[in-house]
């Protein structure tokens, strides 16, 4: 038999997709699992959006199309851009692809050489494709950690210790998955004055929960004096308009644009054409929809953080955005005797009937900051309450 590549065989992957197939196992032999770690809302796509993809199938869209996407969808995406992010973003920067998530390899393809040493800072707890892009392309992973008692945003002074004259690429994710963070506008503008000094260093801002911000305005460091040539925007019409499954995502960067459309040619050719005129209709129409969506959110993040916070053993911090929180559980592991946050997860799932992600799909646990778990609040109140409930219970009857 011929052998596998070690790229191949080395290829990480994100572990949330490992558990969603332990959890589909239990519930095929009829048990009742309340799952948090699918990281999609809950909601159907609004309905216009869904209507405009159906005439688009109907009206014959269905072709293939320029490599960066149809120009209504080019222009909708740079007008969202100016108006989210508040700079100005032209239609020739913006390069369309099947979700946000090709632009992580597309980017690390584009700036940096299979090989050479060149380093990739990342945040760690993080989405794990981060990593394992680094890695299959060849760059050098460098992790910068995001600690509880900074809220989970990473430290300038750690940053700074990381910049090297081989960084190339710096990867930012505001709000963040897993922990929800978000990264103020001053943390922003303290970054960009170190980054002045590291006129090699392209920045990946990952903004695909941009639409999920709680407590104030969204921030881009592309927004910040002296980052926008040098930043590369990335967001999806994934979360904030319900249509994880319609692969639609969109990055905007002058200098690489002509790059990604490249790598979109030779992978997709496109985006998937009528799903394409369904997001203009979602930038462009109406946004009533996916602002009540955030709404929602919000509200379930008040009731799954003070239920978290209700749970002996448990303490979890109030995060600025996206749908995930990030409880410590280091004090419920130690009372009921299991070993780390893992080993803890399976017990909830096997005993207690409830799913979450442990903090090692999403990296290496940051040292002395403890166990954490991911619970994405992409569920119903109901699910919140009664999962939750079962925690509490199980954590009581097994408490030593
Ligand atoms: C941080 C982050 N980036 C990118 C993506 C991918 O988004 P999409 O589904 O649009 O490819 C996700 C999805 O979970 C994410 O959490």
């Amino acid at each position: 038999m011929p052998e596998l590549s070690r790229r191949a065989s080395e290829l990480g992957t994100e572990n949330a997709f490992v558990v969603l197939g332990e959890v589909a196992e239990l519930q095929a032999q009829g048990r009742e699992i309340i799952s948090f770690c699918i990281g999609q809302p809950d909601f159907p796509t609004p309905e216009h959006i869904a209507q405009a993809g159906i005439r688009a199938i109907q009206e014959g869209h269905h072709g293939y199309t320029p490599s960066p996407g149809i120009q209504p969808l080019r222009e909708a995406v740079a007008k969202y851009f100016s108006r989210t992010r508040r700079i100005d973003v032209g239609t020739d920067e913006v390069v369309c692809g099947c979700g946000g998530k090709p632009f992580i390899g597309y980017t690390i393809l584009s700036v940096t050489d299979y090989g050479e040493g060149h380093e990739v800072i990342y945040p760690n707890p993080g989405f794990p494709i981060y990593q394992s892009q680094i890695v299959a392309n060849g760059a050098v992973p460098v992790p910068l950690h995001l600690r509880e008692g900074k809220g989970f945003v990473f430290d300038l002074d750690d940053l700074r210790s990381k910049l090297t004259d081989k960084t190339r690429l710096l990867i930012l994710c505001s709000p963040q998955n897993p922990t929800g963070s978000v990264i103020s506008r001053s943390d922003l503008e303290e970054l960009a004055g170190i980054l002045a000094d590291y006129p090699d260093v392209w920045v990946y801002s990952d903004e695909v929960y941009s639409g999920l911000v709680y407590d104030g305005p969204f921030e881009s460091i592309a927004a910040v004096d002296g980052m926008r040539e040098r930043t590369i925007i990335a967001d999806t019409a994934s979360k904030t308009y319900a249509m994880t499954g319609w692969r639609i995502g969109y990055a905007a960067n002058k200098a690489l644009a002509p790059s990604f459309t490249r790598w979109v040619t030779n992978t997709d050719s496109c985006p998937p054409h009528p799903n394409q005129w369904a997001v203009v209709e979602a930038l462009n129409g109406p946004q009533d929809a996916s602002d009540k969506m955030r709404d929602v959110f919000q509200e379930r993040r008040g009731r799954i953080v003070d239920g978290l916070n209700a749970i002996d053993g448990i303490t979890c911090q109030m995060p600025g955005g996206a749908f995930y929180v990030w409880p410590n559980v280091t004090e419920a592991c130690k009372m009921i005797g299991v070993a780390d946050s893992e080993e803890l997860r399976k017990r909830l799932l096997h005993e207690a009937g409830v799913a979450v992600l442990a903090d090692i799909h999403f990296g290496t646990r940051v040292e002395g900051d403890g166990e954490h778990v991911r619970f994405s609040y992409a569920s119903s109140f109901e699910d919140i309450d009664n999962g939750l409930a079962k925690i509490d219970d199980f954590i009581r009857k097994n408490t030593k």
